[in-house]
């Protein structure tokens, strides 16, 4: 990703900064330092101050569709970890990119890695079944991954393939200017809040991501809900939850 884009992505999301890596080396490239004395769980974490950017005073990227062009270029020839070895595509995600909801899951399954879309096996089903609870069309919304390759085995990615997936889905997040964060399961809320805390106990409050004002809501991810479906009545109350937070909002399309 071209420095600049980065920074502007970064500095828009405030929740990384970057230094160059001391090497010593001429291809040095900028790594990033996560601020891991910073609690990003909690929604009375205080504004972004200094020169943390809220999204809604940023830039409007989300205008110009030569970003998202590049980005799909770049997620596509990515192989900054192991997984894109193994697997058959890239999944990059789908959905509206002016959408006012963003879910974000795991990581491509085996149909998702044969489709290249997010969220179409049993999963996916039961996703769009959620969607449309909260009357949104599955079209509507934007679907991405922590990861965008299948770990083989359907293993759960590492922590090193999360970080090295994390700028594109900050630069997603950050073309998008979702509303809300919907984060389905484990690995997703782990991933976006920077926590070992357990699904449980992270769903059922309004989170914020990171340094930003964007209000995230944690449920259980759907294949979780298949296999236990007495969990579905409160994965509904954190979809009513979502919603109370989301407002009125266009559902058949993002915004205009
Ligand atoms: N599970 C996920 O978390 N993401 C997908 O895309 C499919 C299944």
């Amino acid at each position: 990703m071209d420095e600049l884009r980065r920074q502007n992505y970064l500095r828009m999301m405030g929740v990384t900064q970057w230094r160059l890596r001391q090497t010593g080396s001429d291809d040095e490239i900028p790594q990033p330092v996560v601020e891991a004395e910073a609690d990003v769980t909690l929604a009375e974490q205080p504004a972004p101050v200094g020169d943390a950017v809220p999204p809604t005073e940023s830039v409007n990227l989300a205008e110009d569709r030569s970003d998202w062009l590049t980005l799909r270029q770049q997620v596509k020839a990515c192989r900054q970890c192991g997984l894109r070895a193994g697997c058959s595509q890239t999944v990059f995600g789908v959905g509206d990119e002016q959408a006012d909801l963003l879910v974000i899951g795991e990581a491509p399954g085996a149909d998702e890695d044969r489709q290249g879309e997010p969220f179409v096996g049993r999963a996916g089903q039961l996703l769009n079944g959620m969607l449309l609870a909260m009357g949104f069309k599955r079209e509507a919304v934007f679907i991405a991954n922590i990861v965008k390759c299948r770990p083989p085995d359907n293993r759960d990615p590492a922590a090193e393939e999360a970080m090295a997936c994390q700028d594109y889905l900050l630069a997603q997040i950050a073309l998008i200017q979702p509303k809300l964060i919907l984060s389905v399961g484990r690995i997703s809320a782990q991933n976006l809040l920077q926590t070992d805390i357990a699904v449980g106990k992270l769903r059922g409050r309004v989170h914020t991501f990171g340094e930003t004002n964007i209000p995230l809501v944690v449920t259980y991810h759907p294949a979780y809900l298949l296999r236990s479906p007495e969990q579905k009545s409160k994965a509904w109350q954190d979809l009513q939850l979502a919603l109370s937070v989301l407002g009125p909002v266009r559902r058949d399309q993002g915004r205009d």
